[in-house]
C-alpha cells in the first residue's frame, strides 16, 4: 500500500509543543497528516475529546494538510477505515522506544499492511510530556515553554478549576 497520508495517534491531554513539532515535521513528509485523538471512556482525562481536538485544531491552524480526528477502540481498525498505511509516533527517550517497539509490533501483527515510523524529538522537547504539563499547571507553574501559545490560557484555566 502506498501511503500518501499518515496517522499521528495519541492522547494529547493536552497537546504540547513536542507534539506540534512532530506534526509539523510529519506534515512536511506526507501529503496529509491525520491527528487522531484516542477516545477512551475508561480513562479519566483532564480534557474531553472535543476539547483536546479543539486545542489541536487551534495549534495546527498554520498547517493546511493536517486534519484532526478522534477514534475509539483499536488503532489498526481506525487505520483500516481511514485507508492510511503509516502510523507516526515521536520518540523522546529509550523508555519511549521500549513502549513504542511493543506497540508497533502488536499493531503490525494485528494488521500487516501498516508500518510505524518514528521521529526523534528535538532535544528542547525531550523532557516535555502532557502529564508533566498537567502537573506544572496544577501547581501554578509557567507552562509557556511547553504548550502552544494558542492553547495556554485554556490549560491554565482548567487547572485553576474555573
Ligand atoms: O499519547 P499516548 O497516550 O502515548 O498514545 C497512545 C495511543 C493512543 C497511540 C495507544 O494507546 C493506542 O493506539 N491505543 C488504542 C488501542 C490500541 O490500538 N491498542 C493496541 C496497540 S498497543
Amino acid at each position: 500500500m502506498q501511503s500518501k497520508h499518515c496517522v499521528y495517534p495519541g492522547s494529547f491531554d493536552p497537546v504540547t509543543c513536542g507534539h506540534i513539532n512532530i506534526i509539523e515535521r510529519a506534515s512536511a513528509l506526507f501529503a496529509e497528516v491525520r491527528v487522531a485523538v484516542l477516545d477512551n471512556p475508561e480513562k479519566t482525562k483532564a480534557f474531553t475529546v472535543q476539547e483536546r481536538m479543539d486545542m489541536l485544531q487551534t495549534a495546527c491552524a498554520h498547517l493546511s494538510n493536517v486534519r484532526v480526528d478522534s477514534f475509539s477502540g483499536l488503532l489498526v481498525d481506525y487505520m483500516k477505515q481511514s485507508g492510511a498505511g503509516i502510523v507516526v509516533r515521536g520518540l523522546r527517550s529509550a523508555g519511549d522506544f521500549e513502549v513504542e517497539f511493543q506497540m508497533a509490533q502488536m499493531n503490525r501483527q494485528l494488521y500487516t499492511a501498516i508500518d510505524s515510523i518514528f521521529l526523534m524529538t528535538e532535544p528542547q522537547y525531550a523532557h516535555i510530556s502532557s502529564s508533566m504539563v498537567r502537573q506544572v499547571a496544577a501547581f501554578g507553574g509557567d507552562i509557556s515553554a511547553f504548550v502552544p501559545a494558542g492553547v495556554q490560557a485554556q490549560v491554565i484555566k482548567r487547572f485553576r478549576n474555573e
